[in-house]
């Protein structure tokens, strides 16, 4: 392993970089990441070392984090209804699983920056036609056609403001009052009311309705108690487009730190955490809490190194790996990660991420997930860290509060022949709201028995 060299927030140029789109004109790019930099920071440091502790107490087991959200975010689909919607399923999510597994829920959204994904094939093929594949919305546009999937500079712009907006957003529902407690019943959504996940998110509801109503006749009311009308959210998206995050990547006054302002936390793909790579060597030098990407290939060798490299003094919460391994191929390839880091005495978080190892092309042309395989490696990944004695740490999904037909099965049964309906994705198949809602209820429970297990194990 060469050592690393000097940081700098532009290192990473002198590193070999994945996944990076070619611009036809370097001049132009040049100067939109100069107006980038002079831009105002979308987030701030304090709040990226809250998160940090935060996430040192899901290290510790004492906390459950959960991360979810578009695969894309997309310049068509920008509107309060659609960040609302994703925002309220979280809540919901979150509330499922902090009354039934009784531990608080760190909640981080795949929102406000997700616009730049990493592709299998550089290029795509319709018949004759060969284009270069489609890299998110602050790279180039989904429509098949030359013009549209020319990578423009430009679009980083548009991806900074629609960032802003949304944070803006999410910072107002989140801190004004939508978030209170004494509002759960009214996150459900229209179309999940009626359905079976509706039903058992109501009878919850209505617990915690009796027992905010028990405190406020103590004197406990969201008046006075912040943390009953208030909750902290963060955002989070793939750490990718290096230009882009150099560009927001400033020193804190406070600590004297870099830290990257376009998102709380950022994330490393499975496709570019190359050890020497660029993106390994941006990430090293940002102080704001990382997460890798670990699917089937990764070697316990290799996360250890990974650990060396973006963790050197071993900090809990610094550091989250988000196992994406299938639901076929999560108990051969999981063990031996959590076994070597425990060995090596390594701080980890131990998320899941049930999406990225599940996806299937169908012959109608649909990408899919069937939700029996999330759930199948969601169960696996509980199971494992059981039987490591390990944390169960958090969860990664790609979701919507849309009422969208993208993975098959769940309590709706949504068949394969019925994708078609309401498949809006820009990327990847997500998680409707009532599938995520289905996936809390599961976890809920898992993590209850996580609990008790360790109560009697004490
Ligand atoms: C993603 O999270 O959208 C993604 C591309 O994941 P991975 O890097 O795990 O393939
Ligand atoms: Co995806």
């Amino acid at each position: 392993m060469s050592a690393p060299g000097a940081w700098t927030p532009d290192s990473w140029r002198q590193k070999p970089a994945r996944q990076l789109p070619e611009y036809d004109d370097p001049e132009r790019l040049r100067q939109v990441e100069q107006t980038l930099a002079g831009f105002p920071p979308l987030v701030f440091a304090g709040e990226c070392r809250a998160l940090e502790a935060r996430l040192a107490e899901v290290c510790a087991g004492r906390a459950f984090l959960l991360q979810g959200g578009d695969c894309a975010e997309a310049f068509a689909e920008f509107n309060a209804n659609k960040i609302r919607d994703t925002l309220r399923v979280l809540l919901q999510m979150a509330v499922v699983l902090t009354f039934a597994a009784g531990m608080p829920v760190v909640k981080v959204g795949r929102m406000a920056g997700q616009f730049a994904k990493p592709r299998s094939e550089p290029v795509e093929r319709r018949g004759e036609v060969t284009l270069p594949s489609y890299r998110g919305d602050m790279v180039n546009g989904l429509d098949f056609d030359a013009e549209a999937r020319r990578p423009d500079p430009e679009r980083q712009i548009q991806a900074y403001m629609q960032a802003a907006a949304t944070l803006n957003l999410l910072r107002a529902f989140t801190e004004g009052g939508y978030a209170s407690l004494t509002r759960v019943h009214q996150w459900t959504l229209g179309f999940v009311e009626d359905s079976p996940q509706g039903e058992r998110y109501r009878d919850l509801a209505d617990r915690i309705g009796e027992a905010l109503a028990f405190m406020e006749a103590c004197g406990i009311t969201d008046r006075n108690t912040p943390q009953i009308r208030q909750t902290e959210f963060y955002t989070s998206h793939e750490c990718l487009l290096l230009g882009f995050e150099q560009a927001l990547t400033r020193i804190d006054s406070t600590t004297g730190r870099w830290y990257d302002t376009s998102a709380h936390f950022l994330w490393i793909g499975d496709r570019t955490r190359q050890l020497d790579g660029a993106h390994v060597e941006f990430c090293r030098g940002i102080a704001n809490p990382i997460g890798i990407k670990a699917g089937p290939s990764m070697t316990p060798d290799e996360l250890l190194r990974l650990c060396d490299r973006l963790n050197p003094h071993n900090l809990p919460g610094r550091l989250t790996v988000i196992s994406r391994m299938g639901a076929e191929g999560v108990q051969k390839h999981l063990p031996p990660l959590i076994r070597a880091a425990v060995r090596e005495g390594r701080q980890l978080v131990w998320s899941c991420d049930p999406m990225h190892g599940n996806t299937i092309r169908l012959n109608n042309g649909y990408k899919t997930r069937p939700f029996e395989r999330i759930l199948a490696e969601v169960r696996h990944f509980f199971a494992i860290h059981r039987a490591e004695g390990t944390h169960a740490g958090g969860i990664h999904i790609e979701m919507t509060g849309q009422d969208v037909t993208e993975c098959t099965g769940g309590a709706q049964a949504i068949s394969e022949a019925s994708l078609g309906d309401r498949y809006h994705t820009h990327c990847d198949p997500r998680l409707n709201a009532q599938q995520s809602l289905e996936l809390a209820f599961l976890m809920a429970e898992a993590l209850k028995e996580e609990r008790a297990a360790l109560r009697a194990a004490s």
